[in-house]
């Protein structure tokens, strides 16, 4: 069975992110083993910056926190799936943390620069935007993806829902609903 990773990058309780979340863990019951991890909840404090990782040939970091307990998760899964809504036209500022943490990853000695395990993960990335269109957000979203390829993460797929505003608009958007479908199913491929 795959290991797939769920990462929800939402404070909002009973916002879109969770309710999304929810539905797609019940899809992957019986299909996949599922973490899921909800960065609102744990202890994910901002990189240091210290470069403590880039003395050590591991993706260990020297914080203590929820985010140092997950990087064997992370190393080790077949995917993982963000949900996550745009604040700012931008990843939301406890997301941006989780990203800047996978620094940890990064080896500047190897020609990928990344001591990643497995470097053939599979990410995908939902996003909710209050408004529209939803364009403006995708290469916003793209752009933040692709980094997560020094953690190992190499092929990625993104889709941002607009009008997402009320929490639970999402159940009434069969278009986005189907675009998550499909994208539980690549993750699942
Ligand atoms: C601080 C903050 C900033 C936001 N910035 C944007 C924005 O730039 N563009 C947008 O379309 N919606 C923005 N929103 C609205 C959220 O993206 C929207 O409500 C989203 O559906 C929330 O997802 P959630 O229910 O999973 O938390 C913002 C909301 C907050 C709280």
């Amino acid at each position: 069975m795959k290991k797939i990773l769920i990462v929800n990058g939402s404070k909002r309780r009973n916002g879109n992110s969770y309710i999304l979340g929810a539905r797609i863990v019940e899809q992957l019951q019986g299909k996949a083993e599922v973490t899921a991890f909800n960065i609102g909840e744990r202890d994910v404090r901002v990189c240091l910056a210290c470069d403590g990782c880039k003395h050590q040939h591991t993706p260990n970091c020297v914080q203590k926190d929820d985010f140092t307990a997950l990087i064997p998760e992370i190393d080790s899964c077949d995917a993982m799936l963000i949900l996550a809504p745009v604040h700012w036209d931008q990843f939301p500022a406890q997301l941006k943390a989780f990203l800047d943490r996978t620094y940890s990853f990064m080896d500047f000695t190897q020609p990928d620069f990344s001591m990643a395990g497995r470097k053939d993960k599979k990410l995908a990335g939902y996003f909710f935007a209050g408004f529209g269109p939803v364009e403006v957000y995708t290469s916003m979203v793209e752009t933040n993806l692709k980094s997560f390829a020094t953690a190992g993460f190499s092929d990625y797929q993104a889709h941002v829902a607009g009008d997402a505003n009320a929490p639970g608009s999402i159940m009434e958007k069969p278009e986005d609903l189907k675009a998550a479908d499909e994208m539980v199913e690549w993750l699942l491929a």
